[in-house]
């Protein structure tokens, strides 16, 4: 198992794990689970990696098993979730201070294939992930949809995060999250 930047040739397998588990492919009696809701090009994760090298990869023979996204802001802009986030960031504090989209950057997705859940593979992407970024950014920022309470329980347990407050956006309900880079 490698945990690394990824390269264009590992996009292919990360869309296919990024597929199973996106909301639309997940059935609700599994999405306790875990579920994606990003929508994600392999040009745009081309330009993730050559603008930012933000896509962190976990690789097991050959086949990505593990992934974390992370972007400054006008990276993400274009998305409306992340454009309404980008409204609202200055709402959100973290140890009293508010958050910008100068001080910090959005990571996200992460996804870990079942089949390597609760293996320590999600510590390792999410580490990886966070100290790629610390020195451009004192804080990375987040999202959790409220009924991911997997999600919510890896990032507060195993990845220190604290909840900044809640947001709503079309019609669902999300925890935001913020955690120090250093
Ligand atoms: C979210 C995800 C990255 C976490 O990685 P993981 O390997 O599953 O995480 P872990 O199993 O190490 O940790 C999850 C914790 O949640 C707990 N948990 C499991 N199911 C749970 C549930 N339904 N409700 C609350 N907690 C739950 C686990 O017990 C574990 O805690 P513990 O080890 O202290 O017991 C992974 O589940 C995943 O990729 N899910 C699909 C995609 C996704 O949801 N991505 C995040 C989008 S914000």
């Amino acid at each position: 198992m490698e945990i690394r930047y990824a390269t264009p040739t590992d996009l292919d397998s990360l869309l296919d794990l990024l597929q199973a588990n996106h909301a639309n492919n997940v059935p609700d009696d599994e999405k306790k689970n875990g579920f994606v809701t990003t929508n994600i090009t392999k040009e745009q994760l081309c330009d993730l990696i050559d603008k930012e090298n933000g896509v962190t990869v976990a690789v097991d023979g050959g086949r990505v098993v593990g992934f974390a996204l992370a972007g400054s802001w006008d990276y993400w802009k274009p998305w409306p979730l992340f454009s309404y986030m980008i409204d609202i960031l200055e709402s959100y504090e973290l140890d009293g201070q508010t958050m910008t989209t100068e001080n910090s950057y959005q990571y996200g997705p992460i996804c870990v294939d079942k089949a390597y859940r609760g293996t320590g593979v999600f510590e390792k992407v999410f580490t990886f992930s966070l100290e790629s970024m610390a020195d451009r950014f004192p804080y990375m920022v987040t999202f959790i949809n409220q009924i991911n309470p997997r999600s919510y329980a890896a990032h507060t347990r195993k990845g220190g995060m604290t909840e900044s407050g809640k947001f709503d956006w079309n019609g669902n309900h999300y925890w935001m999250m913020a955690i120090r880079t250093k």
